[in-house]
């Protein structure tokens, strides 16, 4: 089998070089020289390990549609965990050196269930707090970790909605779908005091330094999770950039935190929450459409262009991202991370 040459290069310029044979995928390549890049479900169906192929050739495993659509294969992406190189390869990756790392020591612990609580028709609040001794939780906000079902060897990925602590505590927002592993672990096997591994911080979706920039949160349902750790950051850090959260549901039964938020909103004079509902009854207290119809009627009267971040399913993101481009806010000013179907 053929060995050939891989060299990842990271946002900032800096690179790393290790083997692959043709019948290797980069990430597995990688990890056996104990280099770890960053990657979640390693089968294609998140997105976390994309990159872009500057230089060589390759062929590409099976990935889902949405993590890796055709217009971007053309363009040379490529997601590192199905990808297998013919040739010696560069590969860009869009994140810093710091989250590349060279063990996994300290990658996994083991946390204690300690709030269960079903907080709207098809949320619940799961709290886990660690429990190997070790009291630090270090994350960027908007990073995810992955939480394994206890018993088996199966993952999801969950954003914290809180912040980076040295309490050991974790604060997850998760929908519970009708079918779905982790909701039946939820909805049948949880109970407060169980175990739960947990591996991670991973992913690049976090809050980026650009001045005083105003700055919009568009979230999708449970996407609250992830923006609100990262208001919550910028509450902790007294950021002054304005910023509005814009938070959609389908229906008034599915809106949670709404006392979080406007607790929130009263401690920070620099925030501005608006909670959307499309099919709103007439009772309903909040803006009344689809969030990303309301984002675009008040991105057409803005003076100042707001940095982006989006968090939700696919097709909120998608239609957000339309309308930014539509009132002309650059691609370099949205960050975003979709919720993608699991794999398996
Ligand atoms: S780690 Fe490659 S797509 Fe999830």
């Amino acid at each position: 089998m053929a060995n050939h040459q891989i060299k990842v290069i990271t946002e900032e310029g800096e690179s790393v070089s290790f083997d692959c044979a043709s019948d290797e995928d980069i990430i597995s390549a990688a990890i056996r020289q104990n280099i770890f890049l960053m990657s979640s479900c390693r089968e294609g169906g998140c997105a976390t390990c994309k990159g872009i192929c500057t230089n060589g050739d390759f062929e590409m495993g099976k990935v889902s549609a949405q993590a890796l659509p055709m217009e971007e294969q053309e363009e040379d992406m490529v997601l590192l965990c199905r990808c297998y190189p013919t040739e010696d390869m560069v590969v860009e990756v869009p994140y810093t050196s710091d989250r590349i790392s060279y063990s996994e020591e300290g990658k996994e612990f083991i946390t204690t269930i300690t709030t269960l609580e079903q907080i709207s028709s098809n949320v619940t609040k799961l709290c886990l707090t660690r429990s190997d001794g070790e009291k630090k939780i270090k994350f960027d906000s908007g990073q995810y970790y992955d939480l394994e079902i206890p018993g088996t060897s199966t993952t999801r990925s969950y954003s914290p909605a809180n912040i980076e602590n040295n309490q050991g505590e974790m604060e997850f927002l998760i929908r519970v779908l009708d079918e779905g592993k982790f909701s039946n672990f939820l909805k049948h096997d949880a109970k407060l005091g169980q175990s739960v591994n947990v591996k991670g911080p991973s992913g690049i979706f976090s809050l980026v330094a650009n001045g005083f920039t105003p700055r919009y949160f568009v979230a999708g349902g449970t996407g609250l999770a992830p923006v609100l750790s990262m208001i919550r950051f910028m509450k902790e850090w007294v950021e002054p950039q304005p910023c509005t959260l814009y938070f959609g549901s389908t229906f008034e039964e599915e809106v949670f935190y709404s006392k979080e938020l406007a607790q929130l909103t009263e401690e920070m004079d620099n925030l501005t929450v608006k909670i959307c509902v499309w099919k709103a009854s007439d009772t309903w207290y909040g803006e009344k459409g689809s969030v990303v119809d309301i984002l675009k009627q008040d991105l057409q009267n803005v003076s100042i262009k707001p940095d982006l971040y989006l968090c939700g399913p696919p097709g909120m993101v998608d239609a957000t991202h339309s309308v930014c481009e539509q009132v002309g806010i650059a691609k370099e000013n949205i960050y975003l991370e979709k919720f993608l179907p699991s794999v398996s």
